[in-house]
């Protein structure tokens, strides 16, 4: 039971890699915090988890281009557990867009969504943290933001290379209060995310990945568990590639 005790908020975790993640936490002892935009979805999944694992968890609608959103998700947080020992900042969105086709309406969507989710929910969760000398914060960013992208659009691997920095700059400025923050960069994976592509362009991702595969959601929800865990103590602003061998750093 590596998280009795702990409570983690999971962003965008009403399905795909959020959802095993928070289900995994749930299954070593976690309370979890399942928020989604899509708040039917959220609750269905916080059922489901709460009843597989006795262990407590609630859902709260959260959309984290807003930050009354971001500011309500942690001050409930509060109220139904107390504190907040982990954050996994999840919630992402993609669009396979060409270039010449990004208008400036999805640019701010997705920039918004991936980037300023990320940043403005380290920054709510910070204080309640850095109050306690401890916390952890995981970062999902993605393969893109360090190849520049192909399949998945200019904005999305933007935001991810943000992401990225974020990661160091929070780990650099949370350190002396104890909290690690580190990112994952998930090659692809078989999410509901990995559907916008094309049959096409999926079989030609898993070529590019010498294990041959696209990740399932254990594989992260694994890696981002080690990294929340104590054997990753004195890990941070480190950007851990699962991705099947796809990109070496
Ligand atoms: N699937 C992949 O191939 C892949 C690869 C690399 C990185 N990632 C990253 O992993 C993370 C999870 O992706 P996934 O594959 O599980 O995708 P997914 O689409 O299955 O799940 C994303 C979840 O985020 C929620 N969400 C979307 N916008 C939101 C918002 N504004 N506020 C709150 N929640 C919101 C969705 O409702 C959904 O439940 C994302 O950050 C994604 O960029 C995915």
């Amino acid at each position: 039971m590596r998280f009795k005790d702990k409570v983690a908020i999971i962003t965008g975790s009403a399905r795909g890699i959020g959802k095993e993640t928070a289900r995994r936490l749930a299954a070593e002892g976690a309370s979890v915090v399942i928020c989604d935009i899509n708040f039917d979805m959220a609750r269905e999944t916080a059922k489901e988890i709460e009843s597989s694992f006795k262990t407590k968890v609630s859902s709260v609608q959260t959309d984290v281009k807003k930050t009354g959103d971001i500011h309500e998700l942690m001050e409930s947080t509060m109220r139904d557990f107390g504190h907040i020992d982990i954050l996994v900042n999840n919630a992402g969105i993609m669009y396979p867009t060409k270039i010449e086709d990004v208008s400036e309406e999805e640019w701010n969507e997705v920039l918004g969504v991936n980037l300023g989710g990320v940043f403005f929910c380290s920054q709510a969760v910070s204080p309640f943290m850095k109050e306690r000398r401890q916390g952890k914060i995981i970062n999902i960013a993605s393969v893109a933001g360090k190849i520049g992208g192909v399949a998945a659009g200019a904005h999305y691997s933007v935001s991810k290379a943000g992401v990225i920095c974020l990661t160091k700059m929070f780990a650099k400025v949370l350190a002396p209060f104890c909290i690690t923050v580190n990112a994952i960069a998930p090659g692809p994976v078989d999410t509901a995310m990995a559907q916008l592509f094309s049959p096409q362009q999926r079989e030609d991702l898993i070529k590019m990945c010498p294990l041959g595969r696209l990740a399932d959601t254990g594989d992260i929800a694994e890696a981002a568990l080690f990294l929340l865990s104590d054997a990753a103590k004195h890990i941070t602003g480190e950007i851990l590639d699962v991705n099947g061998g796809m990109f070496m750093d």
